[in-house]
Parts: C-alpha cells; structure tokens; sequence
C-alpha cells in the first residue's frame, strides 16, 4: 500500500505508527495530530529508528490532512482517553466531536479510503465515523474484539501454561462490560478450553477480560492501554493490506445479521483488501444470544445522544 495514516499522535496512534512502520505495511506512514510539533516530532523519531530497526517506509507527522491524501487506511484514534474511574461512554461527547470532525476530513482528502476506527467509546465512535463520512459499512470497522481477544487469549495462556499462538478464541459484542467471550468457541490447538480450566478459573478469566481496560487504566492513572489496542488496530491493518482474508472479531454495522439492524457491534469479520468483506455468524447458544442482545442495548443507548 501507499500510505497508512493514523490519525491521534497520542499513546495508542504514535504506538500504531511505528508498528505500521515497522511491518512496512505501507511506502508512507501520516502521523496527524491537532498538536502542534507533536507528530511531527514523534513521526521524524521514529523515522530516524528506520536505518537501526531495517525499514524503509517514511513516517511524517502533519497537523493537516492533505499530506495523507490517497491513504488506503486511516487508523482514527484522536480523542481523550480514560482516567481512573471514568467508563468509555464518559468520553462520548468529546470524542464524538474529534471524531466527526476528523471523519469528515478523511472522506475530504481520500474519499476511497478504509477507516479503522480505535477511539473510544467503540461501537458509537464507528457509527459517529461512519455518517459523517458517508462511507459504506465495508470500509469502516472498529478496532475492540482483536483488542479483548488478546486479552482473553493472555489470560487463558498463563492459566493454561501454553503458547499465546496455540489459543483460538473470539470474545463478540460492545466494547464494555457486556462484552460475549464465547467459551463454547475457545480451545487449544482445537481441544476445547474446558477440558484444560475449569468452569471456575473460566469465569474468573472471562470476567478480567470484561475489566481489562480499567485494570490497566487503574495501574496508568493517567490514561489507558495501548500496546495491545495499537498491536489489534495494526493487524486489522495488515490483514486488509495483504488481503489475508482473517477472520477477525471486529465492531460492523449489522444490517440483520444476528438478528439486529442498524448498530455496530463485534462480530466475526473477514477482513480483506475491500475492508470488511463478509460477517460470518455462528451459532450461538441461548444464553450467549441473550448476552449479545444485552450488549446491543448498551450499545443502542449511547447511539441516542450523537
Ligand atoms: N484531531 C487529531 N488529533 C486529535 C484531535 C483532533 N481533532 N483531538 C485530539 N487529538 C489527539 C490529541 O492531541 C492526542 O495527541 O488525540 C491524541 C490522543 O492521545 P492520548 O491522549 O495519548 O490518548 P490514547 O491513549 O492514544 O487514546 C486515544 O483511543 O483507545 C482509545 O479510549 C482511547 O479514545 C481514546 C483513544
């Protein structure tokens, strides 16, 4: 790809940047940020890595969105982020402010291109991306189940005491505390996870996943994760650019798949060279298609007040 530009030149998009750079996912990376020097700043550091880290694509840093004009994917991540205390939809008017605002801008200088939304609160930030940009719902996707994924996956590994890269799962629904991890679809290497942890040790997991923003924002005090978010916005990234064709739990704008309409919420994706290309849906039982309907509601709400 030509270009990436991440858009937020704080912890998570500077973090995105350099991984995006690192992969050589694209020739350019376009750091932007409303600050003025910062990504400049960050953007010509990390370019100066490049001859020590082996990489060739230029990282520059703007305050203005034309440097980014004829981006394939734009990796939005400006906002605030959360303090101790503060849930996802405490940052809703604020972010849903930089959020329109930049989306605009996007549709403006690269009217082709694929968001991957990051900013918080999720599930509303991608609806907020997606009006104001007036794209269609396969290029614009939200970063969250790659994001408590991960998170389930470290947890189950330590517990299991085997690899990260042996464990397949998939955690489905909001960016919040209704978030669905599926049991019924985790295993190792294909053995079923409740045949190595126990119901007990499974839901303690399940319920750290549910909390794993506020547990590290509770030992950050000042903001929130972001190695882990920017490594899950990344590979979203990579599988569009490379066209893997992943199967990724990403936030989409249901139209009737699992029986809802009109809302994103995390699904089964594949991701490809076109961005959100099919959502696959799984057979659920009844008690995780009602979790996921509580999920949708706690979407739904906040959807109201933008
Ligand atoms: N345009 C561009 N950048 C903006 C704008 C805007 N309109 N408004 C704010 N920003 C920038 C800020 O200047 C800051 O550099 O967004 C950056 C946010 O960085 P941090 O405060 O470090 O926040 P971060 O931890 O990166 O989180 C960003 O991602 O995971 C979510 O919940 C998190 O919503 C938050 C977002």
């Amino acid at each position: 790809m030509d270009k990436i530009t991440v858009v937020g030149a704080g912890n998570v998009g500077a973090t995105a940047a350099q991984r995006v750079a690192e992969k050589e996912l694209a020739r350019e990376v376009v750091l932007i940020d409303i600050a003025e020097g910062i990504p400049q700043g960050k953007g010509l550091d990390q370019w100066e890595s490049a001859p020590i880290e082996g990489f060739d694509s230029r990282v520059v840093g703007s305050n203005g969105y034309e440097e980014s004009a004829g981006s394939g994917i734009y990796i939005v991540t400006a906002g605030i982020a959360r303090k101790p205390g503060m849930s996802r939809d405490d940052l809703l008017t604020t972010n849903a402010g930089i959020v329109r605002q930049v989306a605009e801008n996007i549709a403006r200088v690269s009217p082709d291109a694929i968001i991957i939304m990051v900013s918080n609160p999720l599930d509303v930030m991608c609806y907020v991306a997606m009006k104001a940009s007036g794209f269609p719902r396969e290029r614009v996707i939200g970063m969250a189940g790659v994001l408590d994924t991960a998170r389930y996956r470290s947890f189950l590994a330590l517990e299991a005491d085997v690899s990260v890269e042996d464990i397949q799962a998939m955690v489905l629904g909001g960016h919040g505390d209704t978030m669905v991890p599926l049991i019924s679809y985790t295993t190792v290497s294909g053995i079923p996870i409740t045949q190595l942890i126990s119901k007990e040790k499974l839901d303690a997991i399940v319920d750290r996943t549910r909390n794993g923003g506020a547990e590290i924002v509770k030992y950050l005090k000042t903001g929130s994760a972001y190695y882990a978010p920017s490594a899950g916005a990344v590979q979203m990234a990579e599988a569009i650019v490379k066209d893997k064709k992943r199967i990724l739990p990403c936030a989409a704008w249901l139209q009737g798949e699992y029986g809802m309409s009109d809302l994103f919420l995390g699904v089964p994706c594949k991701l490809g060279r076109n961005g959100l290309e099919q959502i696959i849906e799984v057979e659920l039982t009844d008690a995780e298609r009602d979790e996921l309907k509580k999920s949708a509601d706690a979407v739904l709400e906040p959807m109201k007040l933008v």
